[in-house]
């Protein structure tokens, strides 16, 4: 952190004192919002690589030295000790719960998963073959429909009942999206079952016999779950903040998110490294997939790595390089794709291009090789992010919601169009 309390820019035969914020953690950050008014400057960022957009005190990323905090609790301690709805209820509550509290709130989620009858139809109206990430950002964006009678988003309560409807029903559609898409009926939530064996239970339950839920496969989801949970301001996290600015309901601000997590340079990574790592097939193509992502004519990179905060390992996908081993090893499954992705991570950490970019294995590297262990199917990699994502963005939604200095997102541009010109009638163009 820096020492400075203020930085003078000098901008033509003007000095302009900005004051610096200090965050609790991490870089300092110049406050920028008078430069304009004071210079008719504006400043120019693209990506934000720079640009912090908004005060919260939810996450915390420490890029160069691998850290990770949600709430102020390392998320190695959290993945130890902790369960997904948890650390679901600290991300939205800022503390963790007490016993009655942690009762409470499971309660109320089980309560809040059934979906609307209508919403199962309005499912049913997308092809059978559409991709889940589609029918889930859809059916998030049609429950302001549905729940339109508790959006008054100056109630606290009402507020709270949107966060916790969203992270309750979002696995339901999600399951349902994929019963769907195989042709099986959807199943109920079960109240009786914790957060992911109840979503376990809505994917995976036979027609026509009751599934027995492996506890091994409850546990690395869950595990799972809480790593994705939160990730202060990326992509998909900002466009919900961006959205929610507006004034959008949650509901219409978490669809966004949902698409903009579905890329492949964010969430759909995921499922991008499954391909990957299939298309590379042998480890014996390892080495020439890794000359490939580092010629840019290629336009191929090396999916499930590289990070915009993270310029060492991330603590993520340490955590999850270990449990696939633990995981395939307690499930029992050989799969040869895991020797793929060893060996590729291997190369690629002592080659030049990749060490002199800082291109570490990303939390996307390794999921996808334990949820095929977990039978989940690759097309449903990315809405599992999804899932779990959900808590943070309802999070930083209802932190948004009470935020003094918020105000529309609404950014600036280097406009390099045409200058002002007359129109021309179409005969006389040229
Ligand atoms: N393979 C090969 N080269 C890469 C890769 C990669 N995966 N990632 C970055 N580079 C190169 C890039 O070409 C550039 O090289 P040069 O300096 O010679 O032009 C340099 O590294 C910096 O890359 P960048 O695109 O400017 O970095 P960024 O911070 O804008 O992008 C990223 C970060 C995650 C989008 C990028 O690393 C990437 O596309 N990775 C692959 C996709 C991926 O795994 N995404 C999941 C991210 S983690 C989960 C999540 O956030 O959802």
């Amino acid at each position: 952190m820096s020492d400075l309390d203020q930085v003078t820019l000098s901008a033509g035969d003007k000095l302009v004192s900005l004051p610096v914020l200090k965050p609790t953690l991490g870089n300092s950050c110049i406050d920028i919002s008078k430069l304009t008014k004071e210079t008719g400057l504006f400043t120019y960022d693209s990506g934000f690589t720079a640009t912090a957009s908004c005060k919260s005190a939810i996450t915390y990323i420490d890029g160069d030295a691998g850290v990770l905090l949600y709430r102020g609790y390392p998320i190695e301690q959290l993945a130890r000790q902790s369960t997904f709805l948890e650390v679901a209820y600290l991300l939205m509550n800022g503390e963790l719960p007490s016993r009655g509290e942690m009762t409470a709130f499971d309660r109320e989620v089980a309560h809040q998963a059934m979906m609307h009858e209508s919403l199962r139809k309005f499912l049913n109206g997308f092809n059978y073959d559409a991709h889940p990430m589609a029918m889930l950002c859809g059916s998030v964006a049609s429950l302001s429909g549905f729940h339109h009678d508790t959006l008054d988003l100056s109630d606290p309560e009402h507020r709270r009942q949107a966060a916790i409807r969203l992270i309750a029903k979002v696995p339901t559609m999600a399951a349902a999206a994929h019963r769907y898409s195989i042709g099986w009926p959807i199943r109920y939530p079960r109240y009786n079952l914790d957060y992911v064996s109840r979503f376990l239970h809505m994917m995976f339950e036979l027609p026509s016999e009751p599934l027995e839920l492996n506890p091994i496969v409850a546990k690395a989801l869950d595990l799972l779950f809480i790593l994705h949970a939160d990730h202060e301001q990326n992509a998909s996290t900002s466009t919900v903040r961006l959205v929610g600015s507006t004034g959008a309901n949650p509901y219409a601000s978490v669809a966004a998110g949902i698409a903009a997590l579905w890329g492949p340079a964010h969430g759909g990574a995921n499922e991008a490294v499954l391909k990957m790592l299939e298309e590379i097939g042998d480890a014996r193509h390892v080495d020439a997939a890794v000359a490939k992502a580092k010629d840019k004519e290629s336009g191929f990179r090396l999916m499930g790595f590289g990070h915009r905060i993270y310029k060492n390992f991330d603590p993520r996908a340490t955590i999850i390089r270990e449990m696939t081993h633990k995981v395939l090893g307690e499930l029992g499954v050989n799969d040869p794709l895991l020797e793929v992705a060893l060996k590729l991570e291997e190369a690629a950490l002592k080659d030049d291009y990749f060490i002199q970019r800082k291109l570490y294995p990303n939390v996307d590297f390794y999921s996808g090789i334990i949820y095929k262990a977990l039978n989940i199917p690759t097309e449903m990699f990315t809405v599992m992010f999804a899932i779990a994502r959900t808590a943070g963005w309802v999070a930083h939604w209802l932190e948004q919601q009470v935020d003094p200095e918020a105000k529309i997102g609404r950014p600036r541009q280097v406009y390099t169009g045409h200058a002002k010109r007359d129109y021309v009638g179409i005969d006389s163009r040229k």
